[in-house]
């Protein structure tokens, strides 16, 4: 089996004249925690949403352990089987019970199996069985974002996808999200692919970081050379700088 879990190849993206993924390239090793950085409407959704069929691009190749995706092979190699996903906000549905939450996507099993499945994933997320029959709206930000967490582990995943996994937090919990971050990609074995604007998060969970700027991967590196990169879109985004080469279109 290939050392590459994810490649992507000349991925090209648009929304009517508008390019938002522009021949984009980039390969996610087996095992390894990849971080995305880019400022906002840079394409970072657009890149996961076609990672995940939920939109189609208009060019390039998407292969995951080598094999091309399209609707039909996401099929037959179960993709969605392998994968897990925290969404930005946890996005919990409000009407289901936390344990229902967490196993919402397993089917063909009792419930008193879902439940025992829910229970040792709210364990891997630091809370405990006296949350699994409350509902979303019984629990704080922090919590909700743990369950969001238990559920995306839920089948046991191979590739990990963390959409802004610590925007709207404290600094307290989000460091708390990244610690839970770092064992379960320890624990699980996992490859996690996660999408930030919180360089604290990305230095904290990152083996690689890459940045995403006009449809393009314009960096890619260790978290400790980012300080150093000698990049200047770069150092203006991880220095929070509104002067520097990146342009802010507030229209967009
Ligand atoms: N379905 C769509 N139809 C038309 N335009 C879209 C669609 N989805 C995204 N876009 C456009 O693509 C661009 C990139 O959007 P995207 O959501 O990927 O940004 P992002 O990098 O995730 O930003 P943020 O950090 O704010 O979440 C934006 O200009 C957006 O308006
Ligand atoms: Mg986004």
């Amino acid at each position: 089996m290939t050392d590459l879990i994810l490649k992507i190849e000349k991925l090209h993206k648009s929304f009517g004249e508008k390019i938002i993924l522009n021949d984009l390239n980039i390969n996610i090793t087996r095992n390894t925690s990849q971080v995305i950085i880019g400022g906002s409407g840079t394409g970072k959704s657009v890149l996961l949403k076609c990672i995940l069929g939920l939109i189609e691009p208009d060019q390039g190749i998407i292969s995951y352990n080598s094999t091309p995706l399209n609707r039909d092979t996401r099929k037959e190699i179960n993709f969605y089987d392998e994968i897990g996903m925290l969404f930005q906000g946890a996005a919990l549905f409000d009407s289901l019970t936390v344990w229902e939450n967490i196993t919402f996507a397993i089917k063909s099993k009792r419930k008193s199996d879902l439940r025992e499945i829910a229970l040792d994933k709210i364990h891997k997320v630091g809370l405990d069985s006296t949350v699994l029959d409350l509902y979303p709206s019984e629990l704080s930000g922090g919590m909700q974002k743990r369950v969001a967490l238990a559920r995306a582990i839920a089948k046991d995943p191979q590739l990990l996808f963390f959409d802004e996994p610590t925007t709207g937090l404290d600094p307290i919990m989000a460091d708390v999200i990244n610690n839970l971050i770092n064992e379960i990609i320890d624990e699980v074995g996992a490859t996690a692919i996660t999408i930030t604007h919180d360089m604290e998060s990305a230095k904290k969970i990152a083996d690689k970081i890459s940045m995403l700027y006009k449809g393009n991967i314009i960096w890619s590196g260790d978290p400790g050379e980012i300080e150093s990169s000698n990049n200047p879109y770069v150092d203006q985004f991880i220095n929070g700088r509104s002067e520097g080469p990146i342009k802010i279109n507030i229209k967009d």
